[in-house]
Order: structure tokens, then sequence, then C-alpha cells
């Protein structure tokens, strides 16, 4: 089985190439390397013994991913991660956002509708429920507006995918809404790059404990939760990784009920932005510096996934704690600070 993977040398892409070739997929990564870098190949191969395809490739150039596809007519399923991710820029910049993440969509499926059969997995994201009347989160939960531009190309990618499959059957699609992936492979060999400063919070955490960032502002402790500070369903990204291995068994072995299927991916358990704080603390035995600040525009109070669904149809649940996925962010931390050194 070959399997295409869009923007694989990526933060959850490479975990992602790492659990598909240790159950030994075949894999081709295409990236343009406008968020990594080609260093990531070199620690997947040391973590598995081995390295996926790779070409650097702009899912951008419409020509040159019909260009692929007609090199690559083996494919069996493709993960789609290949998009821009900061909600930030995507408000400052709509078009590159609209650009890169709907226009590669389209391309994509015009090159899947070719083939006889296609297995699709969209990267989507919690972000589309917004602020959900109901917590936990199911998938019935109503998409909200979206509050970025960033935000709306994963309602209107979750769109697209679910006109074409409603006319050609030959797609069967599977969209994964994410809720906030952190941490990284146990061997701390790949993980999360952020570009300048995180916007992120577990990434923002390691930096200020490594030294690299004065003091983590924490947006808002007036939130009606547990201790004021907002709420999210903070995932593994190795239980992630694990989702899309889930994910394309289902497409593959055919049990999908209908040809698109959503499912939410998180742990179900929501924690605050203290709480992470507290358990960072207690997985390192550092203290962390922080004060707090105003709310940040756009957040919204809390979101936490009921995974009844992935659970009980797909056959997939999350099995790392907040405490492990948070020492292993530290360890990448720390060896990425001991790369850059050496
Ligand atoms: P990432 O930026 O680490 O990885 C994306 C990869 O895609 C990068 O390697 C980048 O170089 C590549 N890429 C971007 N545009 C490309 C293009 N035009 N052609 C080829 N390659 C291109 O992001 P990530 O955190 O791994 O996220 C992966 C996917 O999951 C994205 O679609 C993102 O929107 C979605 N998602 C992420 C999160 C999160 O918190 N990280 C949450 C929900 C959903
Ligand atoms: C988590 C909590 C912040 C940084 C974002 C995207 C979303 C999805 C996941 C892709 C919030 C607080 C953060 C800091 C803080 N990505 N925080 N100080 O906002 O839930 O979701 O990533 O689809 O679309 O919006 O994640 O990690 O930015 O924030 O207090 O320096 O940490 O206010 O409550 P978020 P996050």
């Amino acid at each position: 089985m070959k399997i295409l993977v869009t923007g694989g040398l990526g933060f959850i892409g490479s975990h992602v190439v790492v659990e598909l070739l240790n159950k030994s997929y075949d894999v081709i990564v295409v990236d343009n390397l406008s968020n990594s870098t080609i260093d990531v190949l070199e620690g997947i191969r040391t973590i598995c013994n081995k390295k996926p395809e790779f070409e650097k490739l702009d899912l951008r150039d419409k020509l040159a991913v019909s260009d692929f596809f007609v090199r690559n007519q083996d494919i069996n399923g493709v993960i789609h991660f290949a998009a821009s991710k900061a909600v930030g820029e995507s408000v400052e910049n709509p078009l590159l956002y609209y650009e890169n993440n709907i226009n590669t969509l389209v391309y994509l499926l015009q090159e899947l509708q070719k083939l006889p059969k296609s297995n699709l997995i969209f990267s989507s994201s919690c972000t589309v429920y917004g602020q959900a009347d109901v917590l936990p989160i199911t998938e019935s939960a109503p998409v909200k507006p979206a509050e970025s531009p960033y935000g709306n190309t994963k309602q209107v990618g979750e769109e697209i995918i679910a006109d074409v499959c409603k006319v050609d059957y030959s797609l069967n699609a599977i969209a994964l809404r994410y809720f906030n992936p952190i941490g990284s492979h146990h061997s701390g060999l790949i993980g999360e790059l952020p570009l300048g400063t995180p916007q992120n919070l577990v990434p923002y955490i390691t930096q200020t404990a490594i030294g690299q960032r004065e003091q983590l502002s924490i947006f808002g402790d007036d939130y009606p939760t547990i201790d004021g500070t907002a709420v999210r369903d903070y995932i593994h990204v190795m239980d992630l990784a694990n989702a899309h291995v889930v994910a394309l068994e289902r497409l593959i072995k055919h049990k999908m009920v209908v040809n698109f299927e959503t499912f939410n991916i998180g742990t179900g358990t929501g924690s605050s932005v203290l709480e992470v704080v507290k358990t960072f603390e207690k997985a390192t035995g550092l203290e962390l510096n922080y004060k707090i600040v105003q709310r940040r525009d756009g957040d919204v109070t809390a979101a936490y996934a009921d995974t009844s669904r992935a659970n009980n149809i797909m056959g997939w649940k999350s099995k790392f704690t907040l405490q492990e996925a948070l020492e292993s962010a530290w360890k990448w931390q720390q060896n990425a600070i001991a790369a850059k050194e050496s």
C-alpha cells in the first residue's frame, strides 16, 4: 500500500509518517518546506530505520500536482496535511490562506477524481465549532461562523470534500477534527518547529522553561472555568498519529458507512491553562515564570471533545496522559536546543 502524505515533514505529518512506516506502508511525502526543514527526514530515518520517498513540491502549482499523479498512479491513499495554520497571519493575509489551503485541496481532489478509486484523510480542526453551546463537543454540534480566514478554510475544505463525495462514489474521505495537538515522538528526534514567537501554548511554555522566552503570558483568568483560565483538549501527537493509521485502515478496508465521514480526535478531557502549567512543572520539576494578562481576541472559553464516535465507530482511543505529552514536548525542546548548540 502506497500512501501520499502532503505536508509530511511538518509537525503532525512527520509523526504520522513514522506510524505509517512502522506499519510497513510505503510512504511518499510531498512538502514545499515552507514550514519545515529537510532535516526532519533524517529524524524519521533514525526512528524507523528507513526513509519515506520525498519530493519537494508546492501543491499550489496545479501542473506540478497533475504531473506528480501521472508519475505516481499507484497511490492507495492520501493524507493531506499541507496547509498554512497561523490564525493571526490568516487575518493579515487571507488570500495566502485561501490559496494555500483551498486551491491545494481542489487540485488534489481533481487528480483523485481521475483515479478509479481513491481514499483521502483531511486535517480539519475543532476550530470549526467555535464556542460550542454544549460540552463535550460532538460531531453533530453546529459549525459556527469562522473567527478567522484560517478557520474558514477548514470549514470550506470540509464542504468541498462533502460536495465532491456526493457525486463521486469512487472517492472515500474522512475529515479528522483535531483538538489541540501537543508533544512529540518519545525519541525527541522530531517535534513541533514553530517559526518565530510561538502562538500556541505548549511551545511557548517549553521555550520559556528553556530560557528562550522570558515569561509566559496567560491570556485571561476571568473565564467561567474551574480556575478562570481557558480550557482545551490537549492531545498527544502520537495518539493523533495513530488515529490517522486507524482512519486509513477504515478507508482501505471499506468500513465506511457513508463515503464522507467526520470524527473528533481529542482525549475527551478539558484542561485549563493553569492546569497545563502545573502539570508541566510537575513533569519537569521546574518552576515556570508566568503572568496573567488580558484575554486574547478570538479565544473561546472552553473546547473539549466527545470522542464516542471515534471510540465506538472508528475503534480509536487516545492513550497518553497530559503529563506524558508535556514530558515529550520538553524532551523535544531540550534536543532542539542541544542540536542548535552543537
Ligand atoms: P505544519 O506547518 O507543521 O505542517 C504543514 C506542512 O505542510 C509543512 O511542512 C509545510 O512546509 C507544508 N506545506 C504548507 N503548504 C504547502 C504547499 N503549498 N505545498 C506543499 N507543502 C506545503 O502544520 P501541522 O501542525 O503539522 O498541521 C498539519 C495540518 O493539520 C494542517 O492542515 C493544519 O491546519 C491542521 N491542524 C493543525 C493543528 C495544530 O494545532 N497543529 C490543529 C488542527 C488542525
Ligand atoms: C491554548 C490556550 C490560549 C498561548 C489554536 C488554533 C486552532 C487550532 C489549535 C489549528 C488558549 C492560551 C496560549 C500563550 C496562553 N489549530 N495561551 N498563552 O487557541 O486553542 O487553538 O491551535 O487548527 O485553530 O486557534 O490553541 O495553543 O494557541 O492556546 O495563555 O502564550 O492557551 O489563550 O486558552 P488554541 P493555543
